[in-house]
């Protein structure tokens, strides 16, 4: 993994701060049923509201950071955010969306969050990791499952006012340190 400024490198992937000439795409997909999968409700952000996002700095900050997800040549394709809970500084929360439909099941989604999970763990004075996600989405859970989460609660969650039923799954940093997908990073 490297990191320079506002970005991290993986072997396949760049994740990278959201620029203004980002916000026509990021609108593009905030209102894509189909970048959103079957599981996550549609934000529908026009780029005006995203613009103000941005100036706000919602989108970057030192609690919380969104990432353009792109492949090595720059093409963008998908998105991953984490933001660090205001009840437990020692607890940060991903989300990460492969918006174009063509590179799902390629590996990203998880190379994507191994990195972001490497740099928080590793930069960050973080205890462990959390992900909701639908109980129905199962290629979301075999990405979490590879990632050395466990299931750590059931429960009801709202996504965009649509109430969801959920799994909240944890890495803790002792479990984080033993996982062999972490060891070897760029393998
Ligand atoms: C969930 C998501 C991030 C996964 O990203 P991805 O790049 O497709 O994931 P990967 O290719 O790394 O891994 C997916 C795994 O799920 C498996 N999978 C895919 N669809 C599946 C299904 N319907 N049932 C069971 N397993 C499935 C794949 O085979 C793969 O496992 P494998 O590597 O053992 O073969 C992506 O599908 C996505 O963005 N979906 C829409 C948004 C979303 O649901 N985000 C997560 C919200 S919590």
């Amino acid at each position: 993994m490297t990191i320079f400024g506002n970005r991290i490198f993986t072997v396949r992937l760049q994740l990278r701060r959201i620029e203004l000439e980002d916000l026509q795409l990021l609108a593009r997909w905030s209102g894509d049923p189909q970048a959103h999968g079957q599981y996550l409700t549609p934000e529908n952000h026009s780029v005006d509201h995203l613009g103000m996002q941005l100036r706000a700095g919602v989108l970057w900050n030192e609690r919380n950071k969104t990432f353009l997800i792109e492949l090595r040549d720059g093409e963008p394709i998908g998105t991953i955010q984490y933001w660090i809970r205001s009840e437990d500084p020692g607890a940060a929360v991903i989300a990460v969306k492969i918006a174009r439909t063509e590179e799902r099941n390629k590996g990203y989604g998880t190379e994507a969050q191994k990195y972001l999970i490497l740099f928080l763990f590793n930069r960050l004075a973080i205890r462990r990791i959390e992900m909701y996600t639908d109980v129905n989405n199962l290629a979301q859970q075999r990405c979490l499952r590879k990632l050395g989460f466990e299931l750590a609660q059931s429960l009801s969650y709202a996504d965009q006012q649509v109430q969801r039923l959920g799994s909240l799954y944890r890495l803790d940093r002792q479990r984080f340190v033993h996982e062999p997908i972490y060891q070897y990073p760029d393998a």
